[in-house]
């Protein structure tokens, strides 16, 4: 069976994956990019990005495993757009640009589903208003065996651990406090006992820890 993943999941250390009020000038709300300065360095993100160069030490090496073996991801509207509520704009394709780097189709959950929007360089939004079971169904229809990665944002993570559907769940700790936002962890107690965990300290300052199915 293929494995559902979650990658470079960055939270503050009071737990927060995102901030609060996002608008399309601000896609982490008032976070802004503090969660992923990390990430932005290394050369997995300047991959992503089609730039060269980058850091290669230790939030690289661990960073760079999110797409190997992934057929699929499932993501939040949220982490998809800004919009709340019945689109008013069909014309939104996601933060990313006319290439995203998913690259494999992505089902992005609402309830407010529209049309599926094909990008370029093979990523395919299919918008779905299923439950997690149902959302992970499709995706591994749609990934030909590969594994399925859940992208965020934390509300959705937390409804797929909240369901135990996770076999492999990276999360990066980084040291701010936001104070405020959507926490990861809420309702979520003893986590720890389905999964081994394990923790790796980086120079840049961030902890990643990882919560695999034994
Ligand atoms: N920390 C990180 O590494 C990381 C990673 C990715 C994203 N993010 C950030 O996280 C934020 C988004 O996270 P979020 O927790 O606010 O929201 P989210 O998980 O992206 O999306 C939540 C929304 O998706 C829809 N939805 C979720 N489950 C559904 C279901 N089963 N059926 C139908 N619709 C469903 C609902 O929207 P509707 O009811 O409006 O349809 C819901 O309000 C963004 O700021 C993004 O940039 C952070």
């Amino acid at each position: 069976m293929s494995l559902v993943r979650v990658h470079n999941f960055s939270i503050s250390l009071d737990g927060y994956g995102t901030g609060e009020g996002q608008s399309l000038d601000a896609p982490f709300g008032h976070a802004g990019g503090r969660l992923h300065s990390w990430f932005f360095g290394t050369r997995t993100f300047r991959r992503m990005q089609g730039e060269e160069g980058g850091s290669t030490g230790v939030d690289d090496a661990i960073a760079r495993t999110w797409a190997d073996g992934i057929g699929a991801e499932i993501m939040g509207r949220n982490k998809f757009g800004p919009q709340r509520g019945p689109w008013q704009d069909e014309d939104w394709r996601g933060w990313w640009g006319p290439n995203p780097p998913f690259h494999t189709p992505v089902f992005v959950l609402t309830h407010h589903p529209r049309p599926s929007v094909e990008m370029d360089g093979g990523t395919v939004f299919h918008f779905l208003d299923a439950s997690p079971e149902e959302a992970l169904r499709r995706a591994r229809e749609a990934a030909g065996g590969l594994d399925v990665r859940i992208g965020g944002g934390p509300s959705s993570v937390r409804a797929f651990l909240a369901a135990d559907l996770v076999d492999h769940l990276h999360v990066v700790v980084v040291p701010v406090l936001l104070g405020r936002g959507e926490r990861l962890w809420d309702g979520l107690e003893g986590l720890e006992q389905r999964f081994r965990t394990e923790a790796v300290s980086s120079p840049s300052g961030v902890t990643h820890l990882t919560f695999t199915r034994p």
